[in-house]
């Protein structure tokens, strides 16, 4: 006998017709987006060596984030997407919010028991990546991630509203789980617990992590698709600065301009 609810019997095949039926050009645009174009910046509008505020990776990165805060149409101008992959190389990427950076590097804050804590924990080599689309700037960093000290994990957790404490204690992040319900009732178990108390105090299963980049590109998009790409990056061993090609930049940086 069949074990589909008899609900989703009934509904889903119904939805499905009746969805392709009434709509069919929602269905032929879903399929389609080859016209969705936006236009970037101008050629009177371009971001070359000359315009960088420093030629300190770190400090261009400040400005442009800085200008990501500035506008109110960006709410999360500090939301950046994180790749790891596993030991053999398999990827996977997720979306996270960058807590602050310094010369020690960039720091976010997770689950050490989640899945990209796994894949952290035997490979550190991380990819973060910024977009700003109302400017059409983006920012991407390559590095290697070390865990915070239990010391900073508890100073930031110890700031964050009690409620967001509670669903860190709740979530097993990223395990398989039964229903909503299932959460919400460890949930509500957890602020039962705790209803005395004015905090939660940190899980040795959440902490965090600061990105140590050894490559930063900035790009600007172009509406005619020559984009400007600047990258900053160490030499490696050996290498030499060529000039024809690089520019020097503070530090021990150098600076290249990519292909769009
Ligand atoms: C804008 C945004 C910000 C997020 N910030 C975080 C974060 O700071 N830390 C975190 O663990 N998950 C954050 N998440 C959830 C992650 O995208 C992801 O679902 C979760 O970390 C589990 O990922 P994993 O299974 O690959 O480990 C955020 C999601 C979005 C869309």
């Amino acid at each position: 006998m069949s074990r589909v609810p008899i609900h989703l019997k009934v509904k889903l095949p119904f939805s499905w017709i009746a969805t392709r039926t009434l709509f069919p050009r929602l269905f032929s645009q879903m399929a389609d987006l080859s016209g969705m174009r936006k236009p970037y910046h101008s050629t009177e509008d371009v971001f070359d060596i000359d315009h960088l505020i420093s030629l300190d990776p770190l400090q261009q990165f400040n400005a442009w984030l800085h200008e990501a805060c500035k506008d109110k149409t960006i709410l999360e101008p500090n939301a950046m997407a994180l790749a790891t992959a596993t030991k053999d190389g398999v990827p996977s990427v997720r979306m996270i919010l960058m807590k602050g950076f310094d010369v020690s590097g960039f720091r976010f804050f997770t689950n050490y028991n989640s899945r990209k804590a796994i894949e952290l924990n035997t490979n550190p080599r991380v990819s973060l990546m910024f977009y700003w689309e109302p400017l059409k700037k983006s920012v991407r960093i390559e590095g290697t991630v070390e865990k915070l000290s239990e010391e900073k994990s508890t100073e930031y957790f110890s700031v964050r509203p009690k409620d967001s404490q509670l669903g860190a204690l709740a979530s097993n992040q990223s395990s398989v789980i039964s229903g909503r319900d299932a959460l919400l009732s460890k949930y509500k178990e957890l602020q039962e617990q705790y209803a005395q108390q004015e905090s939660v105090p940190k899980p040795e299963f959440w902490g965090g992590y600061v990105v140590k980049p050894f490559a930063y590109e900035f790009w600007q998009g172009q509406t005619n698709r020559l984009h400007d790409r600047l990258r900053f990056r160490k030499l490696r061993e050996g290498e030499l600065l060529d000039e024809s090609v690089m520019h020097k930049g503070e530090d021990g940086w150098v600076i290249e301009r990519l292909c769009p």
